[in-house]
């Protein structure tokens, strides 16, 4: 079973958004899997690795609308964004030099992490971007 499975409860409503959080969701049920197959750190480090990356470009798209949108809650996204970067970079740089081993502990923070980011503070940003439409358009 995945470790995080992609719902239609989980669009943002933004399509270029919703598309990348499902690539976060697919890499994150890659390192899972990769994990319980029992992968070495190397090996594990390369796929936290592309999840680094997709991470890093959806941070960049989020915080580009955020500005695009004068999102209030910027600020504090940018935090949170700033904080997982640093948190999964090291985990990458603790893997590659066999330093780190993912724990249970890890996945079900990085399942946590993800879910809080769409289903909390995406879908908070998809609605305010909603309603600015709605006052564009009244
Ligand atoms: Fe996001």
């Amino acid at each position: 079973m995945a470790l995080v499975t992609w719902s239609q409860s989980m669009s943002v409503g933004i399509p270029a958004v919703d598309t990348q959080h499902q690539s976060l969701v697919e890499l994150v049920n890659r390192v899972d899997e990769a994990t319980r197959a029992g992968r070495s750190p190397v090996e594990l480090a390369v796929v936290v690795g592309e999840l680094v990356d997709a991470m890093v470009a959806h941070f960049r798209t989020e915080q580009a609308l955020f500005a695009e949108h004068a999102y209030p809650g910027a600020r504090a996204q940018r935090r949170l964004h700033d904080d997982l970067t640093s948190r999964a970079t090291t985990l990458r740089a603790g893997l590659a030099a066999g330093r780190k081993m993912i724990t249970p502990e890890v996945l079900l923070y990085l399942r946590d992490w993800l879910r809080s980011h769409i289903e909390s503070e995406g879908r908070t940003f998809g609605r305010f971007v909603a309603s600015t439409r709605r006052v564009a358009v009244a």
